[in-house]
């Protein structure tokens, strides 16, 4: 039997783990410049914590999610997603007791039985933030700019959101009104889901992606024309405060979501660079999620990076996060003696904080040069008898062959001598 790794879910290699941990850790720096704190919520949660928290009738809780009955009979559910499992932990962990706005961001796999293809896995990585606490538009711009500022860290070229406001749900209510006025005539035009969704969640009818039904779309009412004072006011501050602030976003009336918690602003970061996925991020303000979910009248806003995805685009850009080459020591040896030294001196030197290797598969010192040059480190010394004798040897700079006759079995001027 060849065990395969299931469909839709990866290995992460070594070679391709650095640019994730640089990813995670710029993440995680931006976030806490902005004073958000890591928080590590479970893996799976029970079935009725996404079932409530993503919407009943949204596509991930209908037919993506992963769930089972546990040994004791419990249905739970691997997450589809950071948001339910944090507002989770915010109300069980008495959260709004602390000062307001509570900051959490998060670096977590996600699980959606999704159909696999470039960019959609059944296994994900999501970098989130939630600001939990706060109604005020300063705190959706201040995670959308938090957002601009991790992609100029990365080195991100053309990140401009589309944005827009889908209102409270007492706007939501005239505009759907609307929207079933203007497809019911359409209906027999419309896909079989489409069908679906003007009874159930007409506002995603301006999602699907089919031909025949974004056509219809690009006709429908947008809410925009229908929020009321208050939602219209906070959406104006939010783009005033974008503007203040210099973070490119243009408004897209007839964006809508696919979870069903948002209220007043979302938005997305799309790219065209990484083919029919190319939604990066997603997020948005989420005023009703906390109560809905048992606790008091909280409201957040948010947002969740498909990791893979940003990994992709930022290979698009031709940005490397990683350097190819790290500073660090070969130790190749010649006779027994030396390979012994060889091991002790290279303990050594990692304790003093450098990489350093040497060979352990009894190559021939021919077989160990080729090993270092393909290592990735930036150095090699050979130790053999003449240099057990002497003290001395030549260490060796890969890149261009320059050689600096050094004490090896001394530490600072071997480690002085490298940086040289
Ligand atoms: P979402 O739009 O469902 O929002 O997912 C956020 C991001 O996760 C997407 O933009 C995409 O990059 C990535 N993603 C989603 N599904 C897949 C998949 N099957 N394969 C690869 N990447 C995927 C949320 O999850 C919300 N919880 C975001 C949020 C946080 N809103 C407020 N706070």
């Amino acid at each position: 039997m060849n065990y395969v790794a299931p469909k839709g879910t990866k290995d992460i290699l070594p070679s391709e783990v650095k640019s994730w941990q640089a990813l995670e850790s710029l993440f995680s720096q931006v976030a806490e410049r902005y004073g958000f704190g890591e928080i590590r919520v479970p893996t799976f949660e029970s079935t009725e914590l996404f079932q409530r928290g993503v919407g009943d009738g949204t596509d991930v809780v209908q037919k993506e999610m992963y769930t089972f009955l546990d040994k004791g009979g419990r249905s739970m559910t691997l997450r589809p997603e950071g948001t339910a499992g944090v507002v989770r932990s915010f109300i069980q962990r008495g959260m709004s007791s602390l000062p307001f706005p509570i900051k959490l961001y998060y670096m977590v796999n996600a699980f959606r039985y999704e159909n696999v293809q470039e960019g959609r896995y059944r296994e994900f990585h999501q970098l989130g933030v939630e600001a939990l606490g706060s109604a005020e538009p300063e705190v959706d711009a201040e995670v959308i700019a938090l957002l601009q500022q991790f992609f100029e860290a990365i080195g991100l070229k053309e990140t401009k959101l589309h944005l827009n406001s889908i209102g409270c749900p007492l706007c939501r209510s005239a505009y759907e009104a609307a929207l079933k006025a203007y497809y019911e005539p359409k209906r027999a035009e419309l896909c079989s889901d489409c069908q679906t969704r003007m009874e159930r969640n007409p506002m995603r009818l301006l999602d699907c992606k089919q031909s025949a039904c974004q056509k219809i779309a690009t006709e429908a009412p947008i809410i925009l024309d229908y929020l009321d004072e208050g939602c219209e006011a906070h959406f104006a501050r939010v783009r005033e405060l974008l503007e203040r602030l210099a973070v490119p976003y243009e408004v897209t009336p007839r964006l809508v979501r696919g979870l069903d918690y948002y209220t007043k602003t979302v938005f997305e970061y799309v790219s065209e660079n990484v083919g029919t996925q190319g939604t990066i991020c997603g997020g948005g303000r989420y005023d009703g999620l906390v109560e809905e979910l048992g606790g008091p009248s909280v409201p957040a806003c948010g947002f969740a990076i498909g990791e893979e995805r940003l990994l992709k685009e930022v290979q698009a850009q031709g940005i490397s996060l990683v350097e190819e080459n790290v500073q660090g020591l070969f130790l190749a040896h010649r006779g027994d003696e030396a390979k012994l030294k060889a091991f002790q001196l290279a303990q050594e030197l990692r304790k003093a904080g450098l990489h350093c290797q040497t060979d352990v598969c009894a190559r021939s010192l021919k077989a160990q040069m080729k090993y270092a040059a393909k290592s990735g480190l930036s150095h090699v010394l050979v130790l053999g008898e003449t240099e057990l004798e002497s003290g001395q040897g030549q260490l060796r700079r890969l890149s261009d062959g320059k050689e600096t006759l050094v004490e090896w079995n001394e530490l600072d001027s071997l480690l002085q001598a490298m940086k040289g």
